[in-house]
């Protein structure tokens, strides 16, 4: 069954430790881990958890608990994976526009390696030659993702190697004799078509047959998770049938067998994340009332940045007949979390709590008006665990030469 914390636990928590605070729920992301493997049950796949989504390490340390590998975006995601005890073999690194040391970090720590540019790729052949299996990030040049900004495999995109340089990417690997052992596409966030994915998985089935190497498919992240009472997301049952009958056909004409590799962020943490604020005035306008809250864009930027819909629930009045409000956080500039949407009647100093907030949320948060970052808690087994302590005015001065 699927978990989610009551509003009382909620309110609870929000009462102990203030707000704004990131609430958790760990048996949330056991089920959706649970859920990937079970589909993938019969298949040589293996997952690993797009770290850059949430990255405290005791979330870390909870989904290694669970068996799973981790996929970082930056060395320092490495090292914060390593910190938490997770051993190299089960960290990939899959890197965009950065300069060759940080791969030679990567390589010294031992961790698997996506490599992303064709001069990157390169300087690992002519430094390791064939002595360390390496990765290649491809651009199928196919459009799939939620929306432009999230969207990678287009033919604008940045990412990747794009497809149609496979020549001179063979000229490379075949110059240096490369031990490539993984293709790699990542081709964008919020992929519930199916039909879209299995697109860009038939193109790297049709380009594995030119590596005789390689031995692993890395199929990236992208699974979308509903983030409203019928809202799409990706049939993942529906997604494992597809990919299982894509790879039985290639064996069938090639000989070949793969395995497969995926790297969910969403998927893992999005829903299991709640942000609890205060609402601190309440303003009656021509045009609206706006209920505003003790948060903003600085804590959750995915309203403002991405256009996102987080759903929010009044946790104070839950019952209460719900009327139009236009939910503003406290930054100063336009801080829109939600236009004119239905809520139980509010009033100042009831908490709201935004849904969905577990990935890219607590992640993407800055100091901006030199406010502090919330607080993190995460709920396992019933109890409630303080792992972030919220900022104080001493971390806004830390770096500063005084
Ligand atoms: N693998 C690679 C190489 C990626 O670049 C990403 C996400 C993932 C896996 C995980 O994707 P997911 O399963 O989470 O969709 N901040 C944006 C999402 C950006 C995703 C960046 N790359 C948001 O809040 O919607």
């Amino acid at each position: 069954m699927s978990t989610s914390l009551s509003s009382e636990q909620l309110t609870e928590i929000a009462r102990e430790y203030g707000t704004p605070v990131y609430v958790y729920d760990a048996e949330k992301i056991t089920f959706q881990y649970h859920s990937l493997t079970h589909e993938f049950h019969d298949q040589p796949a293996r997952f690993f958890y797009a770290c850059k989504a949430l990255t405290n390490v005791h979330i870390l340390k909870h989904i290694y608990s669970l068996g799973a590998s981790f996929d970082c975006s930056s060395i320092n995601e490495v090292k914060i994976a390593r910190y938490a005890g997770i051993p190299a073999d089960k960290i990939l690194y899959t890197s965009n526009s950065i300069s060759f040391s940080e791969i030679e970090e990567a390589q010294a720590e031992g961790v698997h390696i996506n490599i992303d540019s064709l001069s990157n790729l390169d300087k690992f052949g002519r430094k390791y030659k064939n002595t360390y299996p390496v990765g290649i990030r491809l651009r199928p040049n196919i459009m799939a993702g939620g929306n432009l900004n999230i969207s990678t495999g287009h033919d604008k995109s940045k990412f990747g190697i794009p497809i149609n340089k496979i020549d001179e990417i063979l000229a490379v690997v075949h110059k240096h004799k490369m031990d490539i052992a993984v293709l790699h596409i990542h081709t964008g966030s919020e992929i519930s078509d199916v039909d879209l994915y299995m697109k860009g998985v038939d193109i790297l089935l049709e380009l594995a047959e030119k590596f005789p190497t390689v031995h692993t498919l890395d199929l990236g992240g992208g699974f979308k998770v509903p983030y409203k009472d019928g809202d799409s997301h990706t049939d993942i049952s529906l997604l494992a049938s597809a990919i299982k009958k894509a790879f039985a056909k290639a064996k069938a004409q090639t000989g070949r067998e793969y395995n497969i590799w995926f790297e969910p962020g969403k998927f893992m943490v999005s829903e299991c994340g709640y942000l609890i604020a205060s609402v601190t005035v309440l303003k009656e306008t021509s045009a609206t009332t706006f209920a505003g809250v003790d948060t903003g864009f600085n804590h959750l930027i995915r309203p403002m940045f991405y256009g996102a819909y987080h759903r929010i629930e009044n946790l104070s009045n839950p019952q209460g007949e719900t009327r139009k409000y236009s939910v503003v956080g406290n930054v100063c500039e336009t801080d829109t979390f939600a236009w004119e949407r239905d809520v139980a009647e509010i009033k100042e100093g009831d908490l709201l709590v935004f849904r969905n907030a577990g990935a890219y949320g607590m992640e993407m948060a800055s100091n901006f008006n030199s406010r502090f970052r919330p607080a993190e808690v995460m709920v396992k087994d019933g109890q409630p665990q303080l792992i972030r302590r919220r900022e104080t005015f001493d971390d806004l001065l830390r770096n500063q030469i005084i």
